[in-house]
């Protein structure tokens, strides 16, 4: 779903940025936010909701789902909910655009209900894998549908779920939420162990919404029959939209950089452990939150980086922050080994060929590897980049900017509104000279 006209930046060389910025919120939480709010009983009022293309696309299908859901502001939303059996079949397929969190997130609320749906999006989301969500809910007794693995999905109403015990493959939140979704319709008690810790919104939105969920260790499991009673949700600023200035500010920010009111959810922050790895200086300042999501005003200074081996156990906690990390390590001394990171290959585009490519083209050495890449840190010159669509890839070349010796120029930028609308604006408050042109 692009929302935004522009196809192109430019991105002119610059050394220095700095000041306090405060991103648009959190996507994942958004996400989270309007659907439990949407099978919950009473109204749900969320504030700080990010209006991006994403967003907007899960918010569309929950109206077409039969669920209220009205917008006083901007970045406020009250969401009428339709409880647990409340919601019903929308005439036409499910539009989830650019989603994969929107499409994978209501496999699980959808496949329990007594009605069928279809679930589609963009040519990206069309080519992204379905089966690691579609396998288990079957072994919960749903009947679903996918197009060799991909969409579009067809969930077939219906059919009665039952919990199941279930390790996952791969380190995946979108998958262990949306077996808790489906679990949350289904008899007896659903577990899911995650192989590595993963982003946790969903347990602990549920909690906010008075459902009952039990973590030990690697585990979680819920009781399946459970209702949602209604709450305020304030989503923070997401850490993942941080990420491109938190690096900037370690890149060039002599005088220190701050984004303000930013959700640290410990397993989002792996960014900060890789950064201080490779000799950041960053300070977290925390404060009072608001609800389940911790919340800090972060500061980074300028410093000499350098490369680092980061642990692959960090990696699941900063998957969509590595595009970025990669920016960083092209800037530090020597090299930087990043494994482990082959989910990076089917996200909205395949990141690691992308960034590798793209790292080729402004001057940077680096070797892919089947599981990640290893980068040789050293000078920038301006380029050409392609993003393949990707607003990560967008974004994370913005900020390779302040190290280039000349222009780069980033093509098909239009999904960076997919998870941050007003990035070039944003952008320049810190001082990048991000120029924008619109489709020819
Ligand atoms: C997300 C989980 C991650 C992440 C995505 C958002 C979520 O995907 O990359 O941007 O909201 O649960 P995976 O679960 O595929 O790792």
């Amino acid at each position: 779903m692009n929302v935004e006209a522009t196809q192109r930046y430019r991105v002119a060389p610059v050394q220095r940025v700095g000041g306090a910025v405060i991103v648009p919120g959190d996507k994942s939480i958004s996400h989270r936010a309007l659907m439990l709010g949407g099978i919950a009983e009473g109204q749900t009022r969320v504030s700080g909701f990010l209006q991006s293309g994403d967003c907007l696309a899960t918010m569309a299908a929950l109206r077409a789902l039969g669920v209220r859901i009205t917008q006083p502001g901007g970045h406020e939303v009250i969401v009428t909910g339709a409880g647990s059996a409340g919601l019903s079949a929308s005439l036409a397929p499910l539009d989830m655009g650019n989603a994969g969190t929107a499409m994978r997130l209501s496999m699980g609320l959808l496949c329990g209900q007594k009605f069928s749906s279809t679930l589609i999006g963009d040519a990206s989301l069309m080519k992204r894998p379905m089966e690691r969500v579609a396998k288990p809910l079957r072994l919960m007794g749903a009947q679903i549908d996918t197009r060799e693995g991909r969409p579009p999905v067809v969930l077939h109403g219906g059919t009665n779920l039952r919990g199941i015990d279930y390790l996952l493959p791969m380190a995946s939140a979108q998958v262990k939420s949306a077996i808790l979704l489906a679990g949350l319709q289904a008899s007896g008690i659903t577990r899911v162990t995650e192989p590595a810790p993963t982003r946790d919104h969903t347990e602990r939105m549920l909690e906010r919404f008075g459902v009952g969920v039990e973590r030990q260790g690697a585990t979680v499991s819920l009781v399946g029959g459970q209702k949602l009673r209604a709450t305020d949700i304030r989503v923070p600023g997401d850490f993942s939209s941080a990420a491109f200035f938190i690096v900037a500010g370690c890149l060039a920010a002599p005088d220190g950089l701050t984004v303000r009111g930013v959700g640290v959810n410990p397993t989002r922050t792996g960014l900060l452990d890789m950064l201080r790895l490779m000799g950041a200086r960053i300070t977290v300042t925390p404060l009072a939150d608001a609800g389940p999501e911790p919340l800090a005003d972060i500061t980074v200074h300028q410093s000499v980086l350098h490369g680092a081996v980061i642990p692959p156990e960090l990696v699941p906690l900063a998957i969509d922050e590595l595009p970025v990390l990669f920016i960083a390590a092209a800037c530090a001394r020597d090299e930087t080994l990043v494994t482990g990171a082959e989910e990076l290959r089917v996200k909205e585009s395949d990141r690691l060929a992308a960034m590798a490519a793209g790292l080729a083209a402004v001057g940077v050495q680096c070797e892919l590897l089947p599981d990640g890449i290893r980068i040789q840190g050293g000078a920038l010159r301006g380029g050409r980049i392609d993003s393949h669509g990707d607003h990560r890839i967008a974004m994370a070349f913005a900020v390779a900017s302040v190290r280039a010796d000349s222009p780069i120029e980033i093509d098909d930028v239009a999904n960076v509104a997919t998870s941050f609308p007003g990035f070039p604006a944003a952008a320049r408050a810190i001082g990048l000279l991000v120029q924008e042109s619109p489709p020819p």
